[in-house]
């Protein structure tokens, strides 16, 4: 795909996908899109009726109800319910949690031995341990939620096959969940947004399902691929990766650096024009939808040095990975904070880490708005 891009960004930056569909490539037109409230997130009030012809009524209803796909003044009174919770400051403090779940999974590595699937037995569980424990909901259900996430992103890219089924399962196991916190309140993040739907006013039942499902499909979905994508560049790039195990203050600017060079989400960022309107030469009709290529932003040449090259020590790194505007990724200080300890943690525990297959070509999935790998054998002894 980068190659594409990169003709795009030069020859069509505003590049016409369908009739009524097109692709930004280009980095700054892409912040001008993400920062614009001339291009919205909820179509619906370009359709009448009943449109997507593969979501039912009420599960329809549940899936409109994201803070990520709704414009203000919803997005603005769903966003600052849950803001405090994602704050760089109250991540900080989830820490020393972090590492011991990091810990848990490298003695299970290690007990396991070689060959090691990083993606299953680490950069998997560790974020999805962690969302979990923030919103209360049983770690141990994970690989269901495994199923669920994938099938509602497959959905986006009509590749879903028990799209339904699935979406009703996620559902009904959210609402016993609710049920049960209702019943017990616990310290948790949906024991509080329980409590605000009770008091009314701040989110109603669609929102509220929509919320949970939206954190635990962003908190599933992202970080594994930031985790793997950045050790498939730094296995990529064998040099750097010594270098940074000797010294492991570069972690923080190697994770930047995966954000940028495999940015885990691409396409997530969909726009539609309210209006007829022009877009650098390009005319739009009210209602087109407009995609905001962030793996080819990130790879601008007009704004990165050397943009196709990896390189964990770059110094000038403005990328867009988490997006731009009033949807910045709410877990931005979450996904920085455990891509660097899952790293840090693992480049320690594992000076020998190699690629199990050096030779064998990774295996992306085939996923429109994600960029991550099936899985990344690895072996951690020599
Ligand atoms: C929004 C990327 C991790 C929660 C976004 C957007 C991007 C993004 C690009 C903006 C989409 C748009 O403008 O249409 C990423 C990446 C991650 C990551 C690359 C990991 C490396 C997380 C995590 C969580 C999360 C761990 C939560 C626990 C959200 C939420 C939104 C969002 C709730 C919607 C914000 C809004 O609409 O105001 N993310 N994300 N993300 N992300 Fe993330």
């Amino acid at each position: 795909a980068y190659p594409f891009y990169k003709e795009l960004r030069k020859d069509d930056p505003v590049f016409a996908m369908s009739e009524n569909s097109w692709i930004v490539t280009k980095y700054e037109h892409v912040k001008e899109l993400l920062k614009s409230p001339s291009f919205i997130k909820d179509q619906s009030k370009f359709f009448s009726g009943d449109h997507a012809e593969d979501h039912l009524g009420e599960i329809d209803a549940i899936f409109r109800h994201m803070m990520l796909d709704v414009d203000p003044p919803n997005h603005t009174r769903l966003r600052k319910l849950v803001q405090p919770y994602f704050n760089p400051r109250t991540i900080k403090g989830l820490e020393p949690r972090i590492r011991e779940i990091a810990d848990d999974l490298l003695t299970d590595m290690k007990k396991k031995g070689s060959p090691i699937d990083l993606l299953n037995d680490y950069a998997f569980p560790l974020p999805i341990i962690v969302i979990s424990e923030l919103l209360g909901v049983p770690a141990e259900d994970r690989n269901k939620f495994r199923k669920w996430s994938n099938t509602i992103l497959a959905a986006a890219d009509n590749l879903a096959t028990d799209f339904v089924e699935d979406v009703e399962a996620f559902i009904t196991y959210l609402t016993h969940l609710f049920e049960e916190r209702k019943t017990y309140p616990k310290d948790d993040l949906i024991s509080k947004l329980l409590q605000a739907e009770e008091e009314g006013e701040k989110l109603n039942k669609d929102e509220l399902y929509s919320m949970i499902v939206l954190l635990i499909i962003a908190g599933h979905e992202t970080t594994v691929n930031l985790i793997t994508n950045t050790m498939y560049a730094l296995f990529e790039h064998p040099a750097q990766l010594e270098k940074l195990k000797t010294d492991l203050s570069l972690v923080e600017s190697a994770i930047e650096e995966g954000l940028r060079f495999y940015s885990p989400v691409d396409f997530s960022t969909a726009r539609w024009a309210e209006e007829d309107t022009e877009f650098h030469g390009k005319t739009l009709k009210r209602g087109d939808l407009v995609l905001a290529s962030l793996s080819s932003a990130n790879r601008d040449e007009a704004i990165f040095e050397n943009a196709d090259q990896f390189d964990i020590k770059r110094k000038h790194n403005p990328h867009v990975a988490f997006g731009f505007g009033i949807h910045f990724c709410l877990g931005a200080p979450l996904a920085r904070l455990e891509g660097r300890i899952a790293l840090e943690k693992l480049l320690t525990a594992f000076p020998d880490i190699r690629l199990s297959n050096p030779f064998q070509e990774p295996e992306w999935r085939p996923v429109f708005l994600l960029r991550g790998l099936e899985k990344l054998e690895i072996n951690i002894e020599d």
